[in-house]
């Protein structure tokens, strides 16, 4: 798939990436190199200029209804998420929308606030929240409705040391758990350990996709990304 914008910049180009169930998949590239477009095509949020994208066999569009229930994305900018007026309201969107009953919604709620660690805040105002805590709520929202495959874009972006590890818990318990998940970000430092595959994006395209180890072995300074192993 690639995209063009109506100015001209072509901001991606060429890209095809098969994403497996169950796989851990960081895509790490610098600052413009395409990770957040990237991520709204697949999801249908932004339109591509050409190529297909498929779900699950099907073709994008007849996927996103299907989409929209199973693939949960945790913005780079959390404040941009929030929908509820309290952290468990908040929460209750995803499911509410689905159609669950009250006590489903409410069994749901509670075990996503529990597996964030943000059960004693169920009643605060989410613009209360630090940045830290406004991520986790995201992926509170985002467990409720049951997501399959989780997203999470920049998931490091502001957060201090214990939010960092607390992002890092999450993601560990969800991939034990046997969800998909793909994380966008160029802190490779912090996450490259979970991850099952590396995808270097630079310039809006793929330079590299292998393990972790065989795709550090061949960074090219020119991507723009640390190879996490080495110091500064
Ligand atoms: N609406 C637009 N019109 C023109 N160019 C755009 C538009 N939106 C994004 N771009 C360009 O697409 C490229 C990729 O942007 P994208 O936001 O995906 O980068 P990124 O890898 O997520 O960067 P960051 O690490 O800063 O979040 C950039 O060069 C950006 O300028
Ligand atoms: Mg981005």
């Amino acid at each position: 798939m690639y995209k063009c914008f109506p100015n001209g910049t072509e901001a991606l180009s060429g890209i095809t990436v098969d994403i497996f169930s169950g796989q851990c998949l960081l895509i790490a590239g610098s600052n413009g190199s395409g990770k957040t477009l990237l991520m709204h095509m697949i999801t249908g949020l932004i339109d591509s200029s050409g190529g297909t994208i498929r779900y699950k066999g099907e073709v994008l569009s007849h996927a996103l209804p299907l989409i929209r229930r199973q693939v949960g994305l945790v913005f780079q900018d959390a404040d941009a998420q929030v929908v509820g007026e309290t952290v468990a309201e908040d929460v209750a969107f995803g499911p509410k929308n689905m159609g669950f009953s009250k006590p489903d919604i409410e069994t749901r709620v509670n075990a996503a606030l529990r597996a964030v660690g943000l059960d004693s805040k169920r009643d605060v105002l989410p613009h209360q929240l630090s940045g830290g805590e406004k991520r986790r709520l995201a992926v509170a929202g985002i467990l409720a409705a049951g997501a399959d495959l989780i997203i999470m874009d920049e998931p490091f972006a502001n957060l201090d040391w214990p939010g960092v590890v607390q992002v890092l818990e999450i993601i560990r318990n969800q991939k034990q758990s046997g969800k998909t998940m793909i994380l966008l970000t160029h802190e490779l430092e912090k996450v490259y350990v979970l991850a099952d595959r590396l995808i270097i994006l630079h310039n809006g395209r793929i330079h590299a996709d292998g393990s972790p180890e065989e795709v550090l072995n061949r960074l090219d300074p020119a991507w723009g990304v640390h190879d996490p192993r080495q110091a500064y």
